[in-house]
């Protein structure tokens, strides 16, 4: 398995043995992340984020600084100067020149496989448009299996706008990589990616429903996303999806002991704030989480680790 020099552009480009490796090492980074280290010394990453961002430019960073590394970067493409008109292809010219690695975020789907293409550094894809948001596909694995001691032979309902969320279709490309069965839960004009769908179905059990009601108590994963409202083409047809679901303490009367509550966050509605203090909400947890996998991506494409 060779890591040293790749990118991270699509879940779909890494296999099951690989993607298994990544959460060992990442369950090898808990103690290193609590310690800090010096392995990525004199490393620099650079963030490039031409959209909102909380959790996976933080925890980039986080992840770096964990490792000795140093970070530069922009979180506001308005100050930068993509504002005077400068395309992507020269800003990633450049900022290679600078970095030894380069997390992107982008609104257009495509645009990191692009920035791949022409930069000598590795590029980490930290969300491209509706398409993928592969590191967050590893981190919610890495959460499962910690939290539940294995994929395998788990039942996982992914509720929510399975259409524009970005996570969820890495998500979706990732567990069908495991012995897992699916249940995809969404308002009809939310449903899942017909590309995604097709694909996934050649490999895994695949159940399509309206109604967290109907799959709530049979599984141990509930993965919960906010409806994309930023990527909807007209705001009407936001407006007739808007609030169409929560989980609340009553969605949980009957779930099985076990369940986990996942979500990549931010969170608007669909979880009403009740539900943090059940012991089945792990969502906060998952953001240390984040910064463990995405510690073992960094020393791994840098080659610090093999
Ligand atoms: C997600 C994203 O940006 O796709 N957030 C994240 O990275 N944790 C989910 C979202 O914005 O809903």
């Amino acid at each position: 398995m060779k890591f040293e020099g790749r990118d991270i552009i699509s879940i779909r480009d890494f296999t099951r043995e690989e993607i298994d490796y990544i959460l060992e090492t990442a369950r090898i980074m808990e103690p290193i992340a609590r310690k800090g280290s010096d392995i990525l010394k004199g490393k620099i990453l650079a963030t490039l984020f031409f959209e909102p961002s909380t959790r996976t430019r933080l925890s980039f960073e986080t992840a770096m600084i964990k490792l000795g590394g140093s970070t530069i970067g922009f979180a506001e493409a308005e100050i930068a100067s993509v504002r005077k008109g400068e395309n992507l292809v020269d800003t990633i010219r450049t900022v290679e020149k600078y970095a030894d690695v380069i997390a992107l975020r982008h609104p257009l789907e495509g645009a990191a496989r692009l920035a791949a293409e022409v930069a000598e550094v590795p590029i980490i894809n930290g969300g491209s448009g509706a398409e993928e948001h592969p590191t967050q596909a590893m981190l919610d694995l890495y959460t499962i299996q910690k939290e539940k001691g294995c994929i395998d032979g788990l039942k996982i309902a992914l509720l929510g706008d399975l259409r524009y969320g970005r996570t969820v279709h890495s998500l979706a490309y990732a567990l069908s990589n495991y012995d897992v069965e699916l249940y995809l839960v969404s308002p009809d004009a939310l449903r899942m990616r017909r590309e995604v769908l097709e694909e996934i179905r050649g490999r895994i059990p695949v159940k399509e429903t309206s109604n967290i009601n109907d799959v709530i108590n049979d599984v141990d994963v509930l993965y919960v996303t906010r409806i994309q409202k930023e990527r909807f083409p007209d705001v009407a047809e936001y407006m007739k999806v808007k609030g169409s679901y929560r989980v609340g303490l009553e969605t949980l009367e009957k779930v099985k002991n076990g369940l986990i509550i996942l979500h990549p966050l931010p969170r608007t509605d669909e979880i009403a704030p009740e539900v943090d203090a059940t012991p089945y909400a792990k969502y906060f947890q998952q953001v240390w989480n984040g910064i463990v996998t995405r510690m073992a991506l960094l020393a791994l494409i840098l080659g610090a680790v093999n």
